[in-house]
């Protein structure tokens, strides 16, 4: 139930009346009695629980919505959980007592909170999922992502053209990752790449040395990297390496699902000899992270794809505002996004590839400073 339901309900049985078929729609709320948070004139408070600050992409996510929630006259509470699903749902848990009206939540583990989000729908608490849905539980409200499929999907074409692979005779040598097994997201990332790549793996065009070559879209976890470890994805490069391409095979292509990864599997390249230049392969990657982009510039990653993560935080706080208002909150996507419970509505925002060529685009939204990428 969302906070305009909460409210409004209270506002009914102050008033004598039944509260009779209360039935909420997916996308469309009853119109409150509040005038809405947005103004400032409201206590409505809002945790946003996400998952580690390792990251750098995470620590943006986090300070631009809570920033944006605070300017607006939101009371915010942000937390990070190392990680952790214990630590989050005890952050979750702290929330909920607190008397949270609304949670935004970017899970660790995408199926470990459904008891705690039954603590949140007892508490009438509006949930949103942020950037990674929530699995196996009706007690979330709203979805707010880029387009996971399209980000896979883009990887896979960027491989397509770097490798020429309409018009190559190949083979080209190819090592597949894939995200955290417990992350909704990997699952679409993998599938938008095998998808473009699969018909080259069929004719032969790519051969995968290491036999880790998922033999379906629904085996991708088998060369998932839990918990989207760089340490992880470079001993598992470094192995990979190590094991089947010690009689001086190349390796001209690395399928990786983010920059984390790539990260890792770059330092593997770097241990094993391979240095920028046409020899180096064809990396892919995700989120456009600092480091990674100095690896672009330096030619030891090819190309990431950039997701502007206050593009995210715009969207959910205007989530936040149209439901605090009670308002219809805007989605565009009412079909991909099943959680085994329920579709979730969802709004998808578009990702965008970045290679050594465009990085200034980077610069030029102000995503960075020219003096962080040496520009
Ligand atoms: C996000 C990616 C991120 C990864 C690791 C995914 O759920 O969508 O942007 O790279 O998690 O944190």
């Amino acid at each position: 139930m969302s906070l305009a339901w909460k409210k409004s309900a209270i506002a009914m049985i102050a008033a004598g009346m039944l509260v009779g078929s209360m039935a909420a729609c997916s996308t469309e709320r009853d119109s409150g009695t509040d005038a809405g948070a947005g103004d400032g004139d409201d206590e409505t408070f809002v945790g946003i629980a996400m998952p580690t600050k390792s990251l750098e992409r995470w620590n943006r996510d986090g300070s631009h919505l809570d920033g944006l929630l605070k300017d607006a006259g939101y009371e915010t509470s942000l937390q990070y959980a190392d990680n952790k699903v214990d630590q989050q749902i005890t952050q979750l848990e702290n929330m909920i007592n607190q008397g949270a009206d609304i949670l935004v939540i970017a899970p660790i583990d995408d199926t470990a909170l459904a008891p705690t989000l039954q603590q949140a729908a007892d508490a009438d608490i509006t949930v949103i999922a942020y950037d990674r849905l929530l699995l196996g539980t009706p007690n979330v409200d709203y979805y707010a992502t880029f387009d996971n499929y399209g980000v896979g999907k883009m990887q896979g074409e960027f491989i397509v053209e770097a490798l020429d692979l309409e018009n190559a005779a190949g083979p080209f040598n190819l090592e597949p990752f894939a995200g955290s097994p417990d992350d909704n997201n990997a699952k679409f990332f993998f599938a938008g790449a095998w998808d473009v790549l699969s018909e080259h793996l069929d004719s032969g065009k790519l051969v995968v040395p290491s036999g880790k070559a998922p033999s379906s879209n629904d085996d991708w976890q088998s060369i998932g990297v839990q918990g989207w470890s760089s340490e992880t994805a470079q001993s598992e490069m470094e192995n990979r390496l190590n094991s089947f391409y010690a009689s001086g095979t190349q390796v001209d292509v690395v399928l990786s699902p983010n920059d984390s990864l790539a990260l890792g599997i770059a330092q593997a390249l770097a241990g094993n000899g391979y240095a920028p230049g046409d020899e180096y392969p064809v990396l892919t990657g995700q989120d456009a992270d600092k480091a990674n982009v100095l690896n672009m510039i330096a030619g030891k990653q090819s190309m990431s794809v950039w997701k502007d993560t206050r593009a995210l935080g715009d969207q959910v706080a205007k989530m936040i505002d149209q439901i605090v208002a009670g308002e219809t909150v805007e989605v565009n996507d009412e079909e991909t996004y099943d959680n085994g419970e329920k579709t979730v509505p969802t709004y998808l925002l578009q990702p965008q590839v970045i290679t050594p060529d465009n990085v200034d685009v980077l610069v030029e939204s102000e995503f960075y400073k020219a003096g962080d990428l040496g520009l």
